[in-house]
């Protein structure tokens, strides 16, 4: 089976590689691009499968892609955009969450927009309640159909004003990418302002959109009658930077990651080092590595930007388990996101999951009965075992513990790791790892 991975581990990861563009922001982008009246150029996108998912939609309404992949260069026209097939759209239900995102831009194109039903990686619910109401106050009638959502404008959509229960980052692209094109200003508060959010803005402003990002979380769009095309150099992925950086610490290496920025990564680089991790901020990247010595345990809080993002927990959790003594991670976005600590318990991790918001403040998830609070007690030798992948960043953190356990681990259902790691495996044996695909 080509989908299984084993990792002889026990080795530190040694070495250089480069992180290309965010994949969290490449699939916005790439959507964006349906608003335009001309065709719009995108760099620095990675060979990932997520980016294949998202030209088979743009293709599927007649956005014309030509890709030059190992340049990382796609020109996108949008020209002939007309409504897919449903049968066809279905056939993409349950690939990934960016359906979603095709709402106003198709909206604003054709007067309607049929969404299948969403996958994405299985870490909490996932509602998308926020989105529907979002595209609801611009004016479109949704319907709920057994098979996906059916929408339609029957008029040019309305700016209007909104204010998010939650600062989610899918619901402020949802609202970006259908403001930009509605008629009137509209003003959303308390929105997320990740960095791949603030690209997506940039983007936006190229193809002559009117945005203003004001203090407090309040964005301010102007809507506009047309837009055009766009050129644009996605940022880097500071979601695979930080995983790399999680697995350099963890096997006691030493990794160069090209393509890493660091004001991205500022609240990372600050949890890295009180960890105990090194780092080496250069012009074309950011070297991580593990000094030598004790790693120290910390007490940890994910949060909406500029918080520790959610995404970089669950790799660098596998190093907390060589940290000398406890560590306490309160994971307050997503309500369901340590599952994957299950398979390290299996390879001898001796972390605890706890229902209560332990180590910080209260969360939405406190008194709910989910275990969003874990302990990581270290160091522990870690053990070579057969795991299978859950979810994208809880299978990179069961292959960074592969990497750091003594033996040979077989991980299974590493193909869910191709939809946001590009060449993951040429770089693991770039970097020293000793690993074969069955
Ligand atoms: C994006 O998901 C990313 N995905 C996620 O990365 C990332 O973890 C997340 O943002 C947070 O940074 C993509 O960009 C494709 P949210 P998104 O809306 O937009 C709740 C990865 O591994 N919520 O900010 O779906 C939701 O349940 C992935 O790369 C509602 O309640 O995340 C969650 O608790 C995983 N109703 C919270 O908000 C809604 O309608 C934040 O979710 C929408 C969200």
């Amino acid at each position: 089976m080509n989908d299984v991975l084993y990792v002889n581990g026990g080795t530190p990861l040694h070495g250089e590689i480069t992180v290309r563009g965010a994949k969290n922001f490449v699939s916005k982008a790439m959507v964006a691009s349906v608003l335009g009246e001309t065709p719009s150029v995108l760099s620095n996108v990675p060979q990932i499968r997520d980016v294949g998912v998202v030209s088979g939609l743009l293709a599927l309404h007649g956005v014309g892609i030509e890709a030059d992949p190992v340049a990382g260069v796609l020109r996108m026209d949008p020209t002939d955009v007309e409504s897919a097939h449903v049968a066809d759209i279905d056939a993409h239900a349950g690939a990934s969450r960016i359906p979603i995102l095709f709402c106003g831009p198709l909206l604003h194109r054709l007067g309607e927009a049929f969404i299948p039903d969403l996958g994405g990686c299985r870490i909490g619910d996932r509602p998308i309640d926020f989105h529907l109401e979002i595209l609801r106050q611009f004016g479109a009638t949704v319907e709920k159909l057994s098979s996906g959502i059916q929408l339609t404008a029957p008029r040019r959509l309305q700016g209007t004003k909104i204010a998010l229960p939650y600062p989610s980052v899918g619901a402020t692209e949802q609202l970006l990418l259908t403001a930009v094109r509605a008629e009137g200003i509209t003003e959303l508060s308390n929105a997320a302002i990740e960095p791949e959010i603030m690209d997506l803005i940039a983007v936006l402003q190229k193809m002559g959109a009117i945005i203003s990002v004001d203090t407090d979380r309040v964005i301010r769009i102007e809507g506009v009658d047309r837009l055009v095309g766009y050129r644009h150099r996605a940022l880097g992925d500071r979601i695979e930077a930080a995983s790399w950086a999680s697995a350099a610490l963890a096997t006691g290496g030493d990794v160069v990651v090209k393509g890493a920025t660091q004001p991205e990564m500022m609240t990372f680089l600050n949890t890295f080092r009180k960890v105990g991790g090194q780092f080496d901020v250069r012009e074309d990247g950011i070297r991580f590595f593990h000094p030598g010595g004790d790693l120290s345990p910390i007490v940890l809080e994910t949060d909406v930007h500029p918080g520790f993002m959610t995404d970089w927990q669950q790799p660098l959790v596998v190093a907390l388990t060589q940290a000398k003594g406890l560590s306490i991670v309160h994971e307050t976005v997503y309500e369901n996101r340590f599952g994957f600590t299950d398979a390290l318990r299996g390879m001898g991790a001796t972390i605890g999951v706890y229902k209560e918001c332990l180590g910080g403040s209260p969360c939405r998830f406190g008194q709910r009965n989910f275990h969003h609070s874990a302990v990581v007690s270290g160091p522990t030798p870690l053990e070579a075992a057969d795991i299978e992948v859950p979810d994208l960043r809880g299978g990179f953190s069961h292959l960074i513990a592969a990497l750091a356990a003594k033996g040979t681990s077989t991980v299974r259902g590493i193909g869910l790791i191709d939809r946001g790691y590009e060449h993951f495996q040429d770089k693991l044996v770039a970097l020293g790892a000793d690993v074969s695909r069955a």
